[in-house]
């Protein structure tokens, strides 16, 4: 290993990352970004990165965007801070929950903001607890989630999140947190099953599930219309038509968790919206003000309203609620994110690119390596395998997913790799036809590196 640079040397005495193996960091050090023009990030060398991961899954309006800064100045010499306790407010959030309203895809009543898309679902867990309080059924309490879902890393959204780094030796997840079947076709399809064969048996699944529970214990049922962390996993066929009817039927509250398909990512305002579902209630963050600031929300239907009033007068408060919850700069952000979504046409040109994307995404799985490449929208996954015919994985010791995103980083490119060697690209949306060809031309050298050195270092079947 070179030594590290002076820079890469004081990160690793001074800073915890996340999502990374804290040894082995210890001798790769990081890799420091300075700046972001457009679609571009750039190395503390100089060197410029197509960001194709949209940071992380958030920066839906790319890098220097003076638009969003004039506003985050603008408010900050207005008012720097204001909050949202005890029957405080200032406009910034109070224009953004309206406009939140207007745009939601489902009659939303009331919008409660926080600072991460963790805190959002911590938040509507406890809304639900709480509901379920005010209409007196104290053992309608247990969440489901999906295995391979992700939805985040404090206590409760991380017993949410079905991925086993989240839980092992962190002591998760809390009891009454259960996790059904991951909805993907290519891994858990039984032989010969089609999508939406699969997609019944799933829901029979969860409803067995429920069932074998007791509905009475179980209260709310959390998904992503396309799971992101868990490998970019797009629900096969009939898959949310088949779900939402289970949940009806146990009278269990459906979240849906748009952290990362909200606002465009899908080519549709909300992911529910292309994947056909009405979710009671909805988490948001990341492209809410497209990371320009932390801001993040849970819009909240009348009947659940209703409920945390009354429940709130007979115990004389509502007691939830965090210092920078709807930060006024952050609001201000948000509204002038909102603002160029509509006026730019962001999601409709989202939705024009999709097939180019796509396409371009698809093609990758004639690639040796490439078990998969799936994708929806602007977002893709492509999976790597050791044996195309039997979908064998590589043994994760190899870390080829890393290795891959390393050839991509000196090809100028910027991808992740999550569990399972997946590859994962999110683009910002304002990304351009052009720059779509060049980071998949980018990433297919990539590709094709990675086979050399799969095949010197003997670990496929290629
Ligand atoms: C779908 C989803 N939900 C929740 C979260 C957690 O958001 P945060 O990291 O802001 O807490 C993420 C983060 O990637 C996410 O992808």
């Amino acid at each position: 290993m070179p030594p590290l640079s002076n820079l890469s040397a004081r990160d690793v005495e001074t800073l915890v990352h996340p999502y990374v193996n804290l040894a082995r960091f210890r001798e790769t050090g990081p890799l420091v970004i300075e700046r972001g023009q457009g679609v571009y990030v750039y190395d503390s060398d100089g060197k410029p990165y197509i960001e194709g991961m949209a940071g992380l899954w958030c920066t839906a309006l790319g890098y220097g965007n003076e638009e969003l800064v004039d506003a985050a100045a603008a408010q900050m010499r207005k008012l720097s801070f204001a909050h949202l306790f005890t029957g405080r407010s200032h406009d910034p959030a109070i224009e953004l929950a309206e406009k939140l309203k207007e745009i939601a895809p489902v009659p939303i009543s009331k919008v409660f903001f926080c600072n991460s898309g963790s805190e959002a679902n911590d938040t509507q867990v406890k809304l639900v607890w709480y509901l379920n309080n005010a209409l007196d059924r104290p053992k309608k309490k247990k969440i489901v989630s999906r295995m391979k879902a992700y939805h985040g890393v404090t206590v409760v959204a991380a017993s949410l999140t079905g991925l086993p780094g989240n839980h092992r030796d962190f002591d998760l997840p809390l009891p009454g947190f259960l996790h059904t079947a991951c909805p993907h076709h290519y891994r858990f399809a039984q032989a010969g099953e089609s999508e939406e064969d699969f997609a019944t048996r799933l829901a029979a699944e969860l409803d067995a599930l429920i069932v074998r529970e007791g509905p009475d214990t179980v209260a709310a049922f959390i998904a992503e219309p396309v799971m992101g962390a868990g490998g970019v996993i797009v629900p096969p066929k009939t898959y949310f038509e088949k779900i939402m009817p289970v949940c009806a039927r146990h009278d269990v509250f459906m979240i849906s968790d748009e952290v990362i398909c909200g606002f465009g990512r899908l080519g549709t305002t909300f992911g529910c919206e292309i994947l056909n579902f009405a979710p009671h209630s909805i988490s948001i963050a990341k492209a809410l003000s497209s990371a320009y600031l932390p801001i993040a929300g849970v819009m909240i239907p009348e009947t659940m309203y209703q409920a945390l009033l009354a429940e709130s007068k007979k115990i004389g408060v509502f007691g939830h609620g965090f210092t920078y919850g709807g930060h006024p700069v952050a609001a201000a952000v948000a509204l002038k994110a909102i603002e160029i979504y509509a006026r730019d046409r962001i999601f409709a040109k989202s939705a024009e690119r999709a097939p180019q994307f796509q396409a371009r995404l698809k093609a990758l799985g004639e690639h040796p390596l490439v078990g998969e490449a799936r994708g929806l929208g602007l977002i893709g996954g492509v999976e790597l395998v050791a044996d195309k015919t039997g979908k064998r994985s590589f043994d994760p010791q190899h870390g080829v997913g890393a290795r891959t995103v390393q050839f991509a980083e000196a090809e100028g490119l910027i991808v992740r790799s999550v569990l399972g060697d997946v590859l994962t690209l999110c683009p910002p949306l304002i990304i351009s036809p052009a720059e779509i060809d060049d980071m998949f031309d980018r990433l297919a050298r990539a590709l094709d590196k990675t086979l050399d050195w799969v095949r010197r270092e003997r670990l496929a079947q290629t």
